[in-house]
């Protein structure tokens, strides 16, 4: 028997990145939502999910039913450093006013949000100014942390902005960056535990 703690919805769910660090804290997955066959594909069989669960194009999502903990991996391509930068001016950046849309409507407990770092470039200020405005004005009280996957266990150096909020103010002021964990994982380290396997 799970022993499931919070239920989540994972939008722009690639293969499931957001999915196996929350499956693993007691999250339930409730749906899904992406639109590239082979993440989709590799979603299910990764998860053991039907292919029922993916809510398919985000812009077509009209409303999300009740869950406790909203995730999205919103496309970066708009606000990456090495991109044109359209920002939203650039139809990939209407994906965040999408993904405020439906926090709205949906209201959980809390979001995480995860985009390139390229979104606090200076020349995104007004961007990002933009996306807390609109969380704001959607009832979140939210912060973000730019961290480094490596810090935190991941043999990668993925540099992230995460914006995290919370319906309850309480607790966005109880969230603070997470310590970097002192010993890292190097590539080598798990290609050796795959050699021993
Ligand atoms: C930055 S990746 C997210 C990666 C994910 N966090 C993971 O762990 O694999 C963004 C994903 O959004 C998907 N996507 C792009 N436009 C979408 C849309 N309109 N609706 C749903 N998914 C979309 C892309 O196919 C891509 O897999």
């Amino acid at each position: 028997m799970k022993n499931v703690k919070f239920t989540f919805i994972d939008l722009f769910s690639g293969i499931g990145g957001f999915r196996m660090a929350l499956a693993n804290n007691g999250g339930e997955c409730l749906y899904f939502s992406e639109i590239n066959t082979d993440a989709i594909n590799t979603y299910c069989e990764n998860f053991h999910e039907p292919i029922e669960k993916n809510l398919g194009d985000i812009t077509k999502i009209k409303s999300l039913p009740p869950h406790n903990l909203l995730t999205a991996g919103v496309p970066c391509q708009s606000w990456s450093i090495a991109g044109k930068n359209l920002g939203f001016d650039d139809d990939r950046g209407q994906l965040w006013n999408d993904t405020i849309f439906l926090l709205n409507q949906s209201k959980p407990d809390a979001f995480i949000f995860e985009n390139v770092k390229g979104l606090v470039d200076p020349r995104n200020k007004k961007a990002l100014a933009y996306i807390l405005e609109r969380i704001k004005e959607a009832g979140y009280f939210a912060n973000y942390y730019v961290l480094n996957s490596f810090d935190y266990g991941v043999p990668k150096n993925r540099v992230r902005i995460y914006i995290i909020g919370f319906k309850d103010k309480k607790f966005a002021e109880l969230s603070k960056k997470p310590k970097p964990l002192d010993e890292k994982v190097k590539l080598a380290d798990i290609l050796t535990d795959f050699a021993e396997k």
